[in-house]
């Protein structure tokens, strides 16, 4: 049996059936112990971007590890590089996001960005202000208030999470929740009021913000309506509610512009990052926030003393170091036009799909893709890409794509080819009836 209890596993269906142990990597492609060689469609967990053994982060995280291995960001001492990380980060990112706060995991980002939308509001004199708004669909992470703002239920299911801290609104589905005949613009003005009379219902002097990812990944690649966030972020602002931008999964390029809120016109009070922070080859994420935020906090934690809040790896150096050449590398490959291209050509791969039966929507952003299926058949075709040595992210009806920023032309047509072969070879197999 194995000793690692796998997350997002069924422990049982795991002793029977022991999961694949990789070994080595290389561009976009992963070996497992047996010598299969998989292209990896969706970067592992939407994040490797640059690949599964970039030599480039490994040697910068080798140089910092020479130089200082270890130093923390507690009480009045931080790390040089860390701080480097800090000012080229708020460079980059959307004008006004100008503060920074580290931790280890997207979740921590996520569980970080609530306490202190909480603490900002508290120290306003408005301490009722507590509960977050999230949507069905969204994935905001799995540890306790994460868990509680991610929608899906497998993560709630025995968990006894906080589940009155978060109001729950309507995700913007166009294939699936759109009424007959509602086009994009009148689903989007629908879902904004909803949105409205949710607030007015729970009421606002409750709320102290909403979280949503700019475009929603793990729930199975839900892109946003036009006029959507222009309604949201109008809806917050008339009832005093932060907006956090979950951009865990589309920063750093993946939905075309450095940032999803950049791509869809957001201007988030607080956001999220990870993942592609460090081409996911070190642990770290960031809460980046306005001035106004970052000030009203530090005030509050004036009064108080200090800020009561931090992690030992938050702002690690090695992680800093390798962020910092993670972005080094998206500036040399001049990262949106980088993306637009790939986009282009991973649009053209999988034009044939489209068409084919069984298939109900093909939606891209930049390079995020999703591929709906007819009910039931996406778990069969996951599994005939996997047999021909791709791997595509299985989610629900959806198979979601995210390429490597280092994958190659060829390897994106044959992305493209083997979700046509397995698609096609899904819709000639019945589905299985219930017994
Ligand atoms: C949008 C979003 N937020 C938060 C998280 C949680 O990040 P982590 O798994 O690093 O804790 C994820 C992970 O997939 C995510 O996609």
């Amino acid at each position: 049996m194995n000793a690692h209890l796998l997350p997002f596993t069924d422990p049982r269906a795991a002793e029977a059936s022991p999961p694949r142990r990789m070994v080595r990597g290389q561009g976009a492609t992963v070996w497992d112990v047996d010598g299969h060689a998989f292209l990896d469609a969706v970067s592992g967990l939407w994040c490797a971007s640059l690949g599964f053994a970039p030599s480039r982060l490994r040697d910068a995280a080798a140089r910092q590890m020479d130089e200082l291995a270890y130093y923390h960001s507690f009480m009045g001492r931080t790390c040089a590089v860390t701080d480097r990380l800090s000012r080229e980060l708020t460079a980059l990112l959307p004008a006004g996001l100008d503060h920074v706060l580290y931790g280890t995991s997207g979740s921590e980002a996520v569980e970080a960005a609530v306490k202190l939308a909480r603490y900002w509001q508290a120290g306003r004199g408005r301490p009722g202000k507590t509960r977050v708004i999230a949507r069905d669909g969204g994935y905001h992470g799995s540890l306790v208030t994460s868990a509680a703002l991610t929608s899906m239920a497998y993560c709630h299911d025995g968990f006894h999470l906080p589940a009155d801290a978060v109001i729950r609104v309507g995700r913007p589905h166009v294939l699936r929740d759109a009424d007959p005949g509602e086009d994009e613009q009148a689903f989007a003005a629908r879902l904004v009021a909803e949105l409205e009379a949710t607030i007015l219902d729970e009421g606002p002097d409750t709320i102290c913000a909403m979280i949503a990812e700019p475009a929603m990944g793990s729930g199975g690649v839900m892109l946003p309506p036009e006029g959507y966030w222009n309604g949201v972020q109008d809806v917050l602002r008339r009832h005093d509610i932060l907006l956090i931008a979950d951009e865990i999964i589309t920063g750093f390029g993946r939905t075309g512009r450095w940032f999803g809120c950049q791509t869809y016109g957001i201007a988030p009070d607080m956001m999220t990052l990870a993942k592609q922070l460090t081409g996911a080859v070190f642990p770290l994420s960031a809460v980046a926030m306005t001035g106004r935020i970052r000030d009203g906090i530090a005030d509050h934690a004036h009064g108080l003393g200090t800020l009561g809040h931090g992690v030992t790896y938050g702002g690690h150096p090695v992680g800093a170091a390798v962020a910092l050449e993670a972005l080094a590398m998206y500036r040399e490959m001049d990262l949106e036009s980088h993306v637009a291209r790939m986009g282009a050509g991973l649009e053209a791969a999988m034009a044939p799909v489209r068409a084919l039966p069984g298939v109900l929507d093909v939606r891209r952003v930049g390079l995020m893709m999703g591929v709906e299926l007819a009910p039931g058949h996406a778990a069969r075709a996951a599994a005939a890409a996997e047999d021909r040595g791709v791997l595509f992210r299985l989610i629900g009806d959806v198979l979601g794509i995210a390429p490597p920023y280092v994958t190659t032309d060829a390897e994106i047509a044959r992305i493209g080819a083997v979700m046509a072969d397995a698609v096609r070879q899904t819709a000639r197999i019945p589905k299985a009836e219930p017994a």
